[in-house]
């Protein structure tokens, strides 16, 4: 199972940012590891809602933090994020469908997906943030 470790080439200089982000790996690495080791569905099913909700609300903090120092990727940003959450309700609901489970390539794709976002557009707006907060 390759486990995704938080090092300083994830770090948005942001603490705020960072915390969150740690926490979206930590959950991200729970769901690796259920998948992997053939949980039930109902759990895995609750793992990945807890990671999508955690995720839905980090996108809410960083959109807050983008309107208050007036991000000018504002709008680009938030649609980025708006795509993220619906191909990640995608493989929800492929896992709700019955007989279905998350197969080796959803979980890579989740992960491209999360550090994808992080080491593109978050970075971007962690060096935008780090100069104006
Ligand atoms: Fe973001």
């Amino acid at each position: 199972m390759k486990v995704l470790t938080w090092d300083n080439s994830l770090s948005v200089q942001i603490q705020e940012i960072d915390d969150d982000h740690r926490k979206l790996v930590d959950l991200f690495n729970m769901l690796n590891r259920s998948v992997e080791d053939g949980d039930a569905a109902n759990y895995i099913e609750a793992v990945m809602e807890e990671l999508i909700s955690c995720t839905v609300w980090h996108f809410r903090h960083e959109e807050r933090l983008m309107l208050k120092y007036a991000y000018e990727g504002f709008a680009e940003h938030k649609t980025e994020h708006q795509e993220l959450i619906d191909s990640a309700r995608e493989v929800q609901q492929k896992l709700l469908q019955e007989g279905k489970s998350i197969s080796s390539e959803d979980i890579e794709f989740l992960e491209n997906w999360l550090t994808g976002h992080i080491l593109g557009a978050d970075m971007d707006l962690g060096s935008y943030l780090g100069e104006v907060m």
